[in-house]
């Protein structure tokens, strides 16, 4: 289900196929270079997100969630899970930023805790847990 509350998209999921085929749909609308964060608590579904977001990209590897790793790179995107990063002077020395300007498109999961190291214009998505297979995508 989809609809519009003022600038904003709103998607009604039930199901975890059901986020990745919406994902999988709105990567067409992403381009070379674009950072994407994607917003929501923990087992929101972020992942989950970038699961369909890479497959619309033509991944066909496993997308897995790079929390111990920080940064997975696929040959279109990069996907980030800063939920471990403990400062950005840490994400810094990761060399965050030279990635942001690697001309891929980046999947940023936990940016808050790399605020100031984020490019000046970024795409959102947000997930939301409504119900035990129900989650509430923003864009
Ligand atoms: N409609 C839905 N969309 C996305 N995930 C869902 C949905 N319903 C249930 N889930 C479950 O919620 C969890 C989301 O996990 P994950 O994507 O790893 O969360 P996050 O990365 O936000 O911490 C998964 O276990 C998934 O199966
Ligand atoms: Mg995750």
């Amino acid at each position: 289900m989809l609809y519009n509350v003022g600038d904003m998209a709103v998607f009604l999921s039930h199901s975890p196929a059901e986020t990745r085929a919406w994902a999988q749909n709105y990567a067409k609308s992403l381009s070379a270079g674009d950072v994407v964060l994607l917003e929501g608590e923990m087992g929101a579904g972020k992942t989950v997100l970038a699961q369909g977001i890479a497959r619309g990209l033509g991944v066909t590897e496993d997308v897995l969630s790079p929390t111990y790793a920080y940064v997975n790179s696929y040959a279109p995107l990069f996907h980030f899970d800063c939920y471990r990063i403990e400062s950005e002077r840490q994400a810094e020395e990761l060399g965050f930023a030279d990635y942001f300007e690697a001309g891929k498109i980046c999947l940023v999961e936990w940016s808050e805790n790399i605020r100031g190291l984020l490019p000046e214009h970024c795409k959102r998505v947000a997930i939301r847990k409504v119900g035990d297979h129900a989650r509430e995508i923003v864009t």
